[in-house]
């Protein structure tokens, strides 16, 4: 029974390397669901046409009673770090919390799937981990100067709130027209060669601009942080498979063009909804057009990219922009908690559960700058996906691992709730430990963070 237990939950383990895809997958016949063609042309580029963002969007200020719930939990734990009472950290934490809210309040299921803007999503995202780092290294940096007793007063920022804070050099609203100006560039070149409304003739501009001009890489090892946030990828041009995808589809929105994603095993498979999808998956020299962002899912013959077809594309299940901002955060997740792990090999954030030990004296060392970035993910996606209990037993492991007993307890409770009998059953004699530990400590005031930072 405790053999079945495996690392990452199943929105998680989607970004483990589990296989190749496998033709089988692409050519499958699923259910044939009718496919909107509305879009299959672009519109024609003269610059007004294109649509910026979501400009039209009505924003709702009420969230799903889970969404809710959800999100006034998590803010304060994630924030519990930001106690000292500066006016610099106070902006840190206001900033914290605002792009908390902003990320909630954009992806609220009151507001319309397609409507959801995943770079700024994706942005809001960036901004609170970025504020996280920003802050702790201040801490950092204060109590050097502490130590060597040199009264430096530090500055006052040159800004004061989420939409003025830089990420890597540029603002929030300067990196959603970092998009602008490469759908422009794009419609430049179209203009230049004169080119009609042919599909491939767009798509082969795109790639020329994106891949050519501004050399994005498709990045396939998770270690580097860089590759993992939007801001980082559009200044480094290094990039994960979805992160590459998001910019594309973003880019593509912005000429009119409606990208689709699906889920292929690890991979994540992009392309336009055409009726003649063999066109683009072709592999003319050596190469599909769609080699670069969807990777292994076609660049290689051996995944017979050419026998994509239309048919084979209607058995996937088209990703909504809620499930690719929950696979950005299911990626965010595994690579700071590896970031994390690190000097523990082979720790799994399951592996407390097996026998049932809790050990405090002998806790396994982890990155706590880390280890948060990976809580702060799996919350926002816990706010995505509020009943998916595999994720909340990970996210309560997390906050075990981090020291936050009380906190785990509660998820780990929730999610008794909602798994499987035979899942419940192993977590039980762990949550119960933990609960006796957790008395036990608030009797001897051990210092965890649990218990000194109730407000
Ligand atoms: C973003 O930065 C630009 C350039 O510094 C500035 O003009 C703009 O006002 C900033 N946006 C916000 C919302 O602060």
């Amino acid at each position: 029974m405790l053999g079945l237990l495996c690392l990452f939950s199943p929105a998680v383990a989607t970004a483990e390397p589990l296989s190749m895809v496998s033709p089988t997958i692409l050519a499958g016949h699923g259910d044939h669901r009718p496919v909107r063609c509305d879009r299959c042309l672009p519109r024609c580029w003269n610059g007004n046409e294109e649509k910026k963002g979501n400009g039209l969007r009505r924003r709702s200020l009420c969230f799903t009673r889970h969404a809710q719930v959800t999100a006034s939990a998590s803010p304060r734990s994630s924030n519990q770090v930001m106690k000292k009472d500066s006016s610099r950290s106070k902006i840190y934490q206001e900033v914290l919390e605002a792009a908390r809210e902003k990320f909630t309040r954009e992806i609220s299921f009151q507001s319309k799937d397609k409507d959801i803007s995943l770079a700024k999503v994706l942005l809001y995202v960036a901004a609170e981990d970025e504020a996280l780092m920003a802050f702790n290294r201040e801490m950092d940096a204060q109590s050097l100067s502490n130590e060597r007793s040199a009264m430096s007063p530090s500055e006052a920022l040159e800004w004061d709130s989420l939409q003025q804070m830089p990420l890597a050099g540029k603002n929030i609203s300067q990196w959603m027209d970092e998009l602008d100006v490469i759908a422009k560039e794009v419609e430049a070149e179209l203009i230049s060669r004169d080119i009609g409304c042919h599909l491939v003739e767009v798509i082969e501009a795109i790639n020329l601009v994106l891949f050519g001009f501004r050399g994005f890489k498709r990045t396939s090892v998770l270690v580097d942080s860089k590759c993992s946030y939007l801001h980082t990828v559009l200044s480094s041009r290094s990039g994960s498979a979805i992160l590459l995808s998001i910019i594309y589809i973003e880019v593509c929105r912005r000429l009119g063009l409606n990208i689709v994603g699906s889920r292929v095993g690890e991979d994540f498979l992009i392309w336009p909804q055409t009726g003649n999808p063999e066109e683009l998956f072709k592999v003319t020299s050596g190469h599909s057009l769609f080699a670069i962002v969807n990777g292994r899912c076609v660049e290689d013959p051996k995944s017979r990219a050419s026998d994509l077809t239309s048919n084979s594309l209607l058995g996937l299940e088209i990703a909504s922009n809620r499930d690719i901002i929950g696979i950005a955060l299911a990626n965010l997740i595994r690579l700071h908690w590896k970031r994390a792990s690190r000097l523990t090999r082979g720790l799994m954030l399951t592996s407390p559960l097996r026998n049932a030990q809790i050990d405090t004296s002998n806790a396994p060392l982890l990155r706590p700058q880390d280890l948060r970035l990976a809580i702060m993910a799996s919350e926002r996606l816990l706010i995505l996906q509020p009943h998916n209990w595999a994720l909340r037993r990970d996210h309560g492991m997390m906050l075990y691992f981090n020291r936050e007993y009380g906190e785990a307890v509660q998820e780990l409770s929730i999610c008794m709730a909602f798994a499987p009998e035979e899942e419940a059953e192993i977590l039980e004699p762990f949550v119960e430990k933990l609960h006796l530990l957790r008395r036990e400590s608030s009797w001897k005031s051990f210092g965890y963070s649990d218990q000194l930072t109730v407000p």
